[in-house]
């Protein structure tokens, strides 16, 4: 089944495993260089059904943290895009851009304007910690404009779609949660409130492009300063944050986890992709450490290649749609075909040194 077709909106997907957003820094000046088309083609070619792409630094002058992660601000870096959506579909691909805006992870003294510190809901880059530029509402919907703009030029450019990095503790995920979203205006408070400022994200971009057009959110409970806290602690508390933004016009909810075979509440085996489908009740994809021994705790450490019997089991019984594949899939561009046709033995490692180049 993993392995089958899928139609997702109106994309016809050769099957169901999705390339994982993965940052390659290797965008000089954000823009995607023609070795970044090549890289993206080659899994196409390698017959990965969605790509979606590495982070895209959302136009907005706070978004950058890390160097040479590109971006959609130029005509050089939408001209860059255009080639590697093209060179996607020249191999009977489908790519969906990932929309990221890095929040307090950005610190003073960082590109492109040094003097511009980080951005967050509550100027916490951690709870307790307020370092970074607390947003004014005029920040606010100058930042939900961005993401609309870009995702304009996305259509523009021949995506499929958008996915909005909700994730991992950048910026709508320090406005998500509690320990960074302190505010008492109408983006915080309860949690319905926290999940506001994505909610009207999603508005903005559905608003600017087409019915066709695909609009996903990925989401976690774990920060990359945090991997214990959690957004939800029970499905209620949980269908608080997700069904706001789902109700504004989502396609697909994306729940990152660190280990997909964990369970997410007291009470049940099932894990965070399964409440977010039975929630939600749109298409969901579920990711973190399929098909490989190790779980995503450091990606600079090795992992080696593994069964995925659990992965095509939850996908079999309908628990989500979707598996999303990361590291694997950055080591080793043929992954889908070598575990299509059971040919483990050909699979390469994923280890630190497979992020030094785009292979
Ligand atoms: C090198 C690297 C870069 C990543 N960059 C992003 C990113 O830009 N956006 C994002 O949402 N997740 C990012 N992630 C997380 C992955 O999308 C994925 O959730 C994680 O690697 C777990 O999946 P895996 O166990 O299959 O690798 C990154 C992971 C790695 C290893």
């Amino acid at each position: 089944m993993l392995f089958e077709p899928y139609k997702l909106k109106n994309i016809n997907l050769r099957n169901r495993v999705v390339m994982a957003p993965m940052t390659r820094n290797q965008s000089p000046n954000g823009i995607p260089t023609e070795e970044v088309a090549k890289y993206y083609e080659r899994r196409a070619e390698g017959e990965v059904g969605l790509i979606i792409t590495e982070g895209i630094e959302v136009s907005h002058k706070a978004s950058s943290a890390y160097p040479n992660v590109p971006r959609l601000d130029s005509q050089k870096a939408r001209d860059g895009w255009k080639k590697v959506v093209s060179s996607i579909k020249e191999k009977d691909g489908s790519v969906i851009a990932q929309l990221w805006h890095c929040g307090g992870f950005r610190k003073l003294g960082m590109g492109p304007d040094p003097d511009v510190p980080g951005y967050t809901a509550s100027g916490l880059v951690k709870p307790g910690k307020k370092v970074a530029h607390e947003m004014s509402l005029d920040d606010i919907n100058e930042t939900i404009d961005a993401y609309a703009s870009d995702a304009e030029f996305c259509e523009e450019l021949g995506f499929d779609g958008v996915e909005i990095h909700g994730a991992h503790g950048y910026l709508i995920d320090n406005f998500f949660w509690e320990g960074t979203n302190v505010r008492e205006d109408q983006y915080g408070g309860t949690i319905e409130n926290r999940s506001k400022f994505v909610t009207k994200i999603v508005e903005a971009v559905r608003s600017r492009v087409s019915d066709n057009f695909i609009v996903g959110l990925r989401f976690s409970q774990w920060k990359q300063h945090d991997f214990n806290a959690k957004l939800a602690n029970s499905p209620q508390e949980l269908e608080k944050i997700i069904l706001p933004p789902v109700k504004a016009g989502l396609d697909y909810l994306h729940s990152s986890m660190r280990r997909f075979w964990e369970s997410e509440f007291n009470d049940s085996d099932e894990n965070l992709a399964y409440w977010t489908k039975k929630i939600s009740n749109i298409v969901t994809i579920g990711v973190g450490s399929v098909g490989l021994d190790t779980d995503f705790i450091d990606m600079m450490a090795s992992a080696n290649s593994t069964s995925i019997d659990k992965a095509i089991e939850d996908i079999s019984k309908d628990k989500y749609e979707l598996i999303a594949v990361g590291r694997a899939l950055i080591a080793d561009p043929e992954w889908v075909i070598k575990m299509k046709e059971g040919r483990l033995e050909d699979l390469i490692p994923y280890t630190k040194e497979s992020l030094l180049k785009l292979y």
